[in-house]
């Protein structure tokens, strides 16, 4: 029995890395994937069908059930015809895991309109273009059923973008809209029977191998931290009833380590007595920061108590 038996799933990107390591695991515990893969480059540019075909027949080998999907996440057209495909080739969909992503690393006063756009494009659109065409065949579904539908979702945020990290502008803009994505769809969804969660994983990927790859190559005598079926096991954790009862939440994993990750919240609190003014604000100053770090904040803030 797996956990995912007669379910349907789909994977975006899951012709290599953690996407990969995400759709085996699902076809292993039961669930038919749709394994998407445009098969580019890290920049984006480029397609190639192999990525994709690869993890299906790695699955297919297995006993399990694939098909592949070599569209572009993110075009409105191609998020609508993954959907589209689940339903169409294996009778519905219960699981959409957001996982394709790309980098175009520059400083912000170097970078030029066509990194920013693809960037954005792929991570923030091509997590919403899918989910939103899901959203909507699983509104219709309880509708017709008059029954919450029991599906999830499942988004790839990361460190990079909640921590703000110099020379990810694009990336880290649009995974910080990711996480806040995944509170807004697990609100809507929540009335429907949705689940929506997001992961910020650390992996060693062809995305990373360049800029860790040697703190991130496997240490004889310990396990394989590092490897992507680590933040897998996450991923697939929150797409399964395991997870019963958890939606709107962002889970770092990697590197042994697993974190509830929480966002903006207010710290402290100034009220007024009339419209405020530059000399109201001023003398809230005290009340608003006083006692805490107002410089550029650290990369990775220390866990709270
Ligand atoms: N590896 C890490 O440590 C790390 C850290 C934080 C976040 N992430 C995120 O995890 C996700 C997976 O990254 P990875 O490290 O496995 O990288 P990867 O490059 O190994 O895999 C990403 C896959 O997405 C596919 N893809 C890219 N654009 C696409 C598009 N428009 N349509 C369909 N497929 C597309 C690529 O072809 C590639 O196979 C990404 O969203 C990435 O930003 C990774």
């Amino acid at each position: 029995m797996g956990h995912f038996d007669g379910k349907v799933a789909i994977v975006t990107g899951a012709g290599r890395g953690i996407g990969r390591a995400e759709a085996l695991l699902l076809a292993s515990e039961g669930a038919a994937v749709v394994v998407n893969d445009l098969g580019g480059e890290t920049t984006g540019e480029g397609a190639d069908s192999r990525p994709a075909q690869q993890v299906v027949d790695e699955i297919s080998a297995a006993g399990g059930r694939a098909a592949a999907s070599y569209d572009d996440i993110s075009s409105w057209d191609g998020g609508q015809a993954l959907i589209a495909q689940a339903v169409d080739t294996f009778g519905g969909l219960d699981v959409l895991v957001n996982n394709a992503g790309i980098l175009r690393d520059k400083m912000s006063f170097n970078m030029d309109e066509a990194e920013w756009d693809a960037v954005i494009n792929v991570h923030l659109k091509g997590h919403f273009v899918t989910s939103r065409f899901a959203a909507s065949y699983w509104r219709q579904r309880s509708k017709e059923a008059g029954a919450p539908v029991g599906a999830t979702i499942v988004n790839t945020s990361s460190e990079s973008g909640l921590y703000g990290n110099a020379g990810q502008v694009n990336y880290a803009a649009a995974k910080a809209g990711i996480a806040s994505m995944t509170i807004v769809m697990a609100r809507e969804l929540e009335r429907i029977g949705v689940r929506v969660n997001a992961i910020a994983p650390v992996a060693r990927t062809r995305l990373t191998e360049g800029l860790a790859g040697d703190l991130m190559a496997p240490k004889e005598g310990d396990f394989d931290r590092f490897a992507p079926e680590n933040p897998a096991a996450m991923a697939i954790w929150l797409a399964s009833p395991l997870s019963d009862g958890i939606t709107g939440q962002v889970f770092k994993v990697g590197g042994g380590q697993a974190q509830l990750l929480r966002g903006w919240r207010p710290v402290t609190e100034a009220t007024a007595s009339d419209v405020w003014t530059l000399a109201s604000v001023g003398a809230a100053r005290g009340a608003l920061v006083d006692g805490h770090d107002v410089g550029v904040p650290p990369f990775m803030p220390p866990v709270e108590g």
